[in-house]
């Protein structure tokens, strides 16, 4: 026994059934870190925040969806410090990171534990954004919309598209600690992991909105009530 060498496990052997799935939280904290990131995707992050700058009226009330660790509305506070920020973000933990970050920068903003596929009353909100490809992350695309249309008249919402393409995914998901198993049909399915999808100009046209190109997608201004989403 003195003499045995105890091999070590690594977890999810490949002849268990067991999977260690990766956390949410650790998997979504990456999106927000620029500097682990492909250039394109650290460019449409900025590009993003650079547009929402310009677009958004002075002094709105603003309700972020997928808010995560506070990350973005931390930044946006800091380029538009008139700006009324609340971030719905359905992973307890990350509401809790977003409170102390924005607390230990002195910053002001609300960050709310919610599903936007169905989402808690609150007062309406001047503008709804949705960034970074957040839509393509909820599994219930239509209720997701329906939420945001229950919480605001105007929704903003920025998606990944054709110049997302494959070998940038693969490179993107990997530097957030995912790998894809395969895409089809512009749905990137991940190893142990939620399925992505990606956009096409032609479905991001349907949504009725005005549309401006971001490095890896499109900016949808103003999905309004005519809006249908079938
Ligand atoms: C791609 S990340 C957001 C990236 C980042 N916050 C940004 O602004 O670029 C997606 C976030 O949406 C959250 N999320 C996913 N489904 C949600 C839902 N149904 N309701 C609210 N938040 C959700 C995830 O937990 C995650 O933090």
């Amino acid at each position: 026994m003195k003499d045995m060498k105890i091999k070590k496990i690594p977890y999810g052997l490949a002849n268990d059934e067991r999977v260690v799935k990766p956390n949410p939280e650790d998997i979504y904290i990456k999106c927000d870190i620029l500097e682990g990131l492909p250039k394109p995707n650290r460019d449409n992050w900025l590009y993003e925040i650079e547009l929402l700058s310009q677009v958004l009226p002075k002094n709105v009330r603003v309700l972020q969806v997928g808010s995560m660790d506070g990350t973005r509305i931390l930044k946006l506070l800091k380029a538009r410090p008139d700006l009324v920020l609340t971030g719905i973000e359905i992973e307890a933990p990350l509401v809790k990171l977003s409170k102390n970050k924005l607390e230990q920068a002195g910053l002001k903003a609300d960050f709310i534990q919610g599903d936007i596929t169905n989402p808690p009353n609150m007062p309406k909100f001047d503008y709804i954004i949705c960034l970074n490809n957040t839509l393509g992350c909820i599994p219930d695309e239509d209720k997701a919309i329906n939420g945001m249309k229950k919480l605001g008249n105007n929704i903003i919402i920025s998606v990944y598209a054709e110049r997302f393409n494959n070998a940038l995914a693969k490179e993107y998901f990997k530097a957030i600690g995912l790998e894809i198993k395969n895409i089809e049909n512009n749905i990137i399915v991940m190893k142990d992991f939620t399925k992505v999808k990606r956009y096409t100009r032609e479905e991001v046209k349907s949504w009725n909105c005005k549309i401006i190109e971001t490095p890896i997608g499109y900016f949808c201004i103003n999905l309004t009530s005519t809006f249908s989403w079938t």
